[in-house]
């Protein structure tokens, strides 16, 4: 946090676009990089319109305001909700025009502009990978744009920055770090350097997940949730992920859910779809999670791999049902077919089709 503007100041940047949400700024880390910023004698001006799940009016503000301020750098300081509206932003200053255009993978003409990411929340991993999330409104969709181009410069990591977040926070970025380790390692793009950092996010998210709920001001469970959710990062960034981030994008877009909650009820089911195409990977995937599986039959082993996952899951306080969040039966049919668009599908271990995305949505209704 304090070398942010050093660090902007070695970027080449005069004036920093500081992009951050109201609850970073209450508490009180944007204004720890807005002094860093003056320290290192470059100007700055701060951008927060930004909501939960970041949508593209928000990035169009913020990128004029990028542009009559005279900005040529970009400083993320919050959860993937403002890191992903400021690489937006980014996208929007160096190519112009309609962010739908650059949807997809590999679909983006000029790289952004010099970024930094300071992450505040465990999870998200958008300060190191290739991914930016954003919404159309208009149609209540999630778009991914994937691209080696907003890969941030620099992540500045600080773990302090996890202790004000709450529980329900915690819970659902802490989630969202397992499942991008579990779906990199099962994923179809991974390799023998993600399958590395995704069993080490495996053992470090899986034992200090309930317990950074449970004492959020332990350095040492924060520390270790920053250092999973890196190595989750590293392997998804790389590998990609699967049909449970395609489900929960889909979901996000319609109703405007936290990320982590809607992987929170798609997991169990997909791995249920996926196991006998990735059998040997789940059993790794279980033993990193701390599961004693020596002499269990596959089925034992995946049995006793979705329970955790359930256990997890409902004691973080993340087990609710998809129909109490407003989706009813009538719209699986339309939800199952913008998952079969999504581009982290085709990675998934097993290819699905449509009825297979409606069953593990009925599911979890
Ligand atoms: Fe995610």
């Amino acid at each position: 946090m304090r070398l942010a503007g050093q660090y902007a100041r070695n970027l080449g940047g005069s004036k920093a676009l500081v992009v951050s949400d109201p609850g970073v700024v209450a508490a009180g880390w944007a204004q720890q990089v807005f002094a860093s910023v003056e320290r290192a004698g470059l100007a700055s001006i701060l951008y927060t319109q930004v909501t939960p799940n970041p949508r593209m009016d928000e990035a169009a503000a913020g990128a004029a305001v990028y542009a009559e301020e005279g900005c040529d750098i970009i400083i993320a300081v919050g959860g993937g909700s403002a890191m992903d509206c400021a690489k937006c932003i980014g996208l929007l200053a160096a190519n112009g025009g309609d962010l739908r255009d650059l949807v997809g993978v590999d679909n983006v003409r000029s790289p952004m502009p010099p970024a930094i990411c300071i992450p505040t929340t465990a999870g998200t991993s958008a300060d190191l990978s290739q991914f930016a999330t954003i919404v159309d409104s208009e149609i209540k969709r999630k778009l991914l744009i994937v691209s080696k181009t907003v890969v941030p410069d620099l992540s500045l990591i600080d773990p302090a920055t996890l202790t004000t977040m709450d529980a329900f926070l915690t819970a659902c970025t802490g989630l969202d770090a397992l499942v991008h380790a579990l779906e990199a390692y099962v994923s179809l793009g991974h390799s023998p350097l993600t399958d590395v950092h995704a069993l080490e996010a495996m053992r470090l998210v899986s034992s200090n997940f309930l317990q950074s709920i449970a004492e959020p001001q332990n350095l040492e469970y924060r520390t270790n949730m920053m250092l999973g959710s890196l190595e989750a990062g590293l392997a998804f960034s790389n590998a990609s992920l699967g049909a449970t981030h395609a489900m929960a994008h889909s979901v996000g877009g319609l109703l405007d859910l936290p990320h982590g909650q809607c992987n929170a009820m798609f997991l169990s089911g997909v791995i249920d779809f996926n196991y006998g195409h990735a059998e040997e990977r789940y059993r790794s995937a279980a033993i990193a999670m701390g599961l004693e599986v020596s002499g269990l039959s596959s089925s034992e082993i995946r049995k006793r791999l979705v329970a955790e996952i359930a256990r997890l899951r409902d004691a973080a306080g993340l087990g609710g049902a998809l129909s109490r969040c407003g989706i009813h039966r009538t719209e699986v049919h339309e939800l199952a077919e913008i998952t079969l668009h999504d581009p982290c599908v085709v990675t998934n271990p097993r290819r699905p089709g449509q009825r297979d995305i409606e069953v593990i949505y009925e599911e979890a209704l």
